[in-house]
């Protein structure tokens, strides 16, 4: 199947920017983010496009974003936090090489806490983390290849996991480009 190398699911603040750059690096591929790419289409933050059209707008475009780079992207790709509640975006990542980055909930306060960039988390973040987590484990889990937890390891440490759980690594100076990054002569 073609499409990006990995994509990377999870929770906001769990890395999967920092990491999925690092993984684009190891990989000599390029790195894609949703959220940056309606940001940059839109010409305003997600916390602009929240406030002043809401959430069901923003999943709208989102869904688009996810749908383009899922199609057009062939290295690593990132989703924001809350692209798999829609059951589209779900169907659209089977059969992709996805990886749930997980983190526990007291790790998500530490992490984000009070950030109002991010709209959903500016009120009372220990109750809204636990309830957004207890309804997206399970969505993430389903559409996952793999799960890497985060907690406690450093972003070189998730990066090294996540290409493991793929077996996207290659042998001490093996220099075969992963599948789907072969170069044609
Ligand atoms: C969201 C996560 C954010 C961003 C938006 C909504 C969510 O992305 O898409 O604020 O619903 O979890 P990150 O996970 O990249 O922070």
């Amino acid at each position: 199947m073609s499409g990006p190398l990995v994509v990377l699911v999870g929770p906001m603040g769990v890395g999967k920017s920092t990491v999925g750059e690092l993984l684009a690096e190891r990989l000599g591929t390029g790195y894609r983010d949703t959220d940056a790419d309606i940001v940059a289409a839109e010409g305003r933050t997600i916390a602009d496009i929240f406030v002043d059209d809401g959430e069901d707008h923003f999943r709208a475009l989102e869904r688009a974003a996810v749908r383009e780079a899922v199609a057009g992207h062939t290295g690593v790709l990132s989703l924001g936090g809350g692209a798999i509640l829609d059951p589209a975006t779900r169907e659209l990542l089977a059969g992709h090489p996805v990886v749930y980055l997980s983190m526990d909930v007291d790790e998500a306060v530490k992490r984000v806490g009070l950030n109002t960039a991010r709209p959903l988390l500016a009120v009372n973040p220990r109750r809204q983390w636990r309830e957004l987590m207890d309804a997206r484990r399970p969505l993430y889990t389903e559409v996952a290849r793999a799960v890497v937890a985060t907690d406690g390891r450093i972003p070189e440490e998730v990066a090294d996991a996540v290409l493991d759980a793929l077996e996207l690594r290659l042998p001490a100076g093996d220099t075969t480009p992963p599948p789907g990054q072969e170069k044609t002569v």
